[in-house]
């Protein structure tokens, strides 16, 4: 049996620079949140990847992106397998890095 993957397309970029999309192939286990992809893909393949979190409950909203096309919370939010998601920072908070906007 081979091991089920998930798959992150992540928009990458710093204010006033060209965003790029980075896609990350990893393995995939029932309730992985976009949130422990991420920090996945810190561990194991990228360490510069920029996230904000603190909670990982669905309660501080610093993890707040723009999750195939919609608001959401990283950490409130499941991969799916054998599937890409896309994530990219919010749209209307100022860019600080990747991921991460100036909270309200
Ligand atoms: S880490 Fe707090 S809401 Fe996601």
């Amino acid at each position: 049996m081979s091991e089920q993957t998930t798959t992150l397309a992540i928009t990458r970029a710093v204010p006033g620079g060209e965003a790029r999309v980075e896609e990350h192939t990893i393995p995939y286990h029932d309730g992985l949140t976009l949130l422990d992809a991420i920090i996945w893909i810190r561990r194991h393949q990228d360490p510069s990847l920029a996230v904000r979190f603190s909670c990982k409950a669905n309660a501080c909203k610093e993890c707040s992106a723009t999750i195939d096309g919609k608001p959401g919370f990283l950490c409130a939010q499941r991969a799916v397998p054998e599937a890409t998601t896309r994530i990219e920072p919010l749209k209307k908070p100022r860019l600080i890095r990747d991921l991460v906007t100036e909270l309200y």
